[in-house]
């Protein structure tokens, strides 16, 4: 809270015409406000369509109701001492345009003759062109936990002696950090929820908040806890951009950032697809031991119109208040194919889109980005301008060696022994296979096996598979040309050894082998 203090309180000393604050947490709003006020020794009044003006807590001021928003702006005019004037969810006016004139007037005669303020407290952040540069948009935060400390001593003293409390201090800390992500309804929804269950309060309800957590931001829609369960052994080969996240995670430290390092932004990985870039992202997450956040970007722009800016600064919101985390963004050309194009909701897209660069530029809070992409065509430039990802990685097919640390990883997953295989000769056969292909040659040699009396696997059976199969990239090797070509200059390699520099056609494939694909 203290941040959010701080940035409001300099607005408010300096002047700032008007400052728009967004949230769906009201209450909280207002409280931090109400502390405010009374810091800078100013009143607060507070105004709703419902209400009027009226002070928080709930005494109807002496201006009676303007439920009115005209009647509302007039009678702030002329305040007999300094105050801030709130108008809360004032939003559906502001397409009115004498509202907005109005407003501006009033506005401007606050600030230059009575040392009062006007605020806007809405969910939904919706600013008419005139008045945006004199708007100042403030995203209020999700509770830290610090306030996520207060609410849950609050909510255990409004339950008294009916609950048993059995929580050491660290069982404590991990409950509340578990509880971060969410409003200050809703952890205490959450709270209750557990506790209701069983009347009281101990280690074992710590798995079922982070259960009640995912849930309720699953509901949001856009955002998913991913448990990633690969590690990064589970990765073949790409030895310079893991080499590159160790590096990374080490200056992921508060300690690193007042030595003076920029905190991580985050990495995207562009390539051919089925090469490993999703599977480094759950990989990271498990390496990094932070929570995994799935960014769905599709479901961003999918809902009506101007509830995708909402959703955008919402989901950054919560990324936020879960921090230190990573936030996944898969395929991203797919979400913001829009955002290059003209046509159709292309301004959404665009602002939408502006919104998270500009969020990537300046987050302060440590959320690493992890974006993926297998198409560049599709994808805004502004995207791969330096300075928004920390780098850019090409993650081309698989080298030889890399093949043969891919079999290895499927075959150890499906618990054979590798040492047991000519894995330099399955590398061999496999030219032009992305790890993708790789692993469903392992998974199609055990299947034959089994089908064949339950016998084990064999080197025969790999290689003949592997033979067999027409690999992805025989089918696109014009597009695989064209992604190298493009990163030849703007990306980094992600491994050291260099793929077969030709991607051999689907007949030289057929060629090649003499058998029928
Ligand atoms: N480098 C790799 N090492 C091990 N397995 C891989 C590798 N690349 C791909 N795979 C296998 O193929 C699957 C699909 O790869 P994925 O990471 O989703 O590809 P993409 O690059 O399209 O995101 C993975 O889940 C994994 O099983
Ligand atoms: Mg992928």
């Amino acid at each position: 809270m203290s941040e959010i203090a701080d940035e409001l309180r300099l607005y408010l000393r300096s002047r700032y015409p008007l400052i728009y604050i967004v949230s769906h947490e009201e209450g909280r709003v207002v409280q931090l406000l109400h502390e405010l006020a009374e810091d800078l020794g100013k009143s607060l009044t507070l105004w709703s369509v419902a209400r009027g003006w009226h002070q928080p807590g709930g005494r109807s001021s002496q201006r009676g109701a303007h439920g009115d928003p005209r009647d509302a702006l007039a009678a702030c005019a002329e305040p007999e001492r300094p105050t801030l004037f709130v108008l809360l969810d004032f939003h559906p006016y502001l397409k009115d345009p004498t509202i907005v004139r109005q407003l501006r007037e009033t506005v401007h005669h606050l600030i230059t003759a009575t040392e009062s303020s006007l605020l806007i407290v809405s969910p939904v952040l919706e600013i008419p062109d005139e008045m945006e540069k004199e708007t100042t948009v403030v995203e209020f935060p999700l509770p830290g936990l610090e306030e996520i400390s207060r609410t849950v001593t609050g909510t255990l003293q409004s339950l008294g002696d009916r609950l048993e409390v059995a929580l050491g201090e660290e069982e404590r800390e991990e409950l509340e950090r578990a509880l971060l992500g969410l409003t200050q309804t809703e952890v205490e929804n959450a709270l209750y929820r557990v506790i209701v269950a069983d009347g009281k309060l101990d280690a074992s309800d710590i798995d079922d908040v982070v259960q009640e957590k995912r849930q309720i931001i699953r509901k949001s829609g856009i955002l998913e806890f991913y448990p990633a369960r690969e590690s990064m052994d589970d990765v073949g080969g790409l030895d310079v951009l893991k080499a590159w996240l160790t590096r990374k995670r080490a200056c992921f430290h508060r300690d690193a950032e007042e030595f003076g390092l920029d905190q991580p932004k985050g990495v995207l990985l562009i390539g051919v697809p089925g090469c490993g870039k999703s599977l480094t992202a759950k990989a990271a997450s498990s390496a990094w031991r932070m929570p995994l956040l799935r960014f769905d970007l599709g479901r961003v722009f999918g809902s009506y119109v101007g509830e995708s800016e909402q959703n955008m600064r919402r989901a950054i919101r919560t990324a936020e208040a879960v921090a230190p985390c990573i936030l996944w963004m898969d395929e991203i050309e797919k979400g913001f194919a829009g955002a290059t194009g003209a046509s159709g909701d292309s301004g959404t897209t665009q602002r939408v889109f502006g919104h998270f660069l500009t969020w990537m530029q300046e987050k302060t809070e440590p959320v690493f980005v992890v974006a993926t992409a297998n198409d560049i065509e599709r994808l805004p430039p502004e995207f791969l301008r330096k300075g928004r990802f920390d780098e850019i990685f090409f993650v081309d097919l698989p080298s030889e060696p890399e093949r043969a640390e891919i079999a290895e990883v499927h075959l150890r997953k499906r618990e054979r022994d590798p040492a047991g295989f000519d894995l330099e000769a399955v590398a061999e056969v496999t030219e032009g296979f992305t790890g993708a292909d790789i692993e469903e040659v392992v998974k199609a040699a055990l299947e034959t096996a089994y089908l064949d009396g339950r016998r084990e696997v064999t080197d025969g059976d790999l290689l003949g598979l592997a033979r067999a199969t027409l690999p992805l990239s025989a089918t696109m090797p014009e597009r695989i040309q064209g992604l190298r070509s493009w990163a030849q200059t703007r990306a980094m390699p992600a491994s050291r050894g260099a793929p077969a520099a030709e991607i051999a056609s689907e007949e030289q494939f057929r060629d090649r082998r003499h058998i029928d694909l």
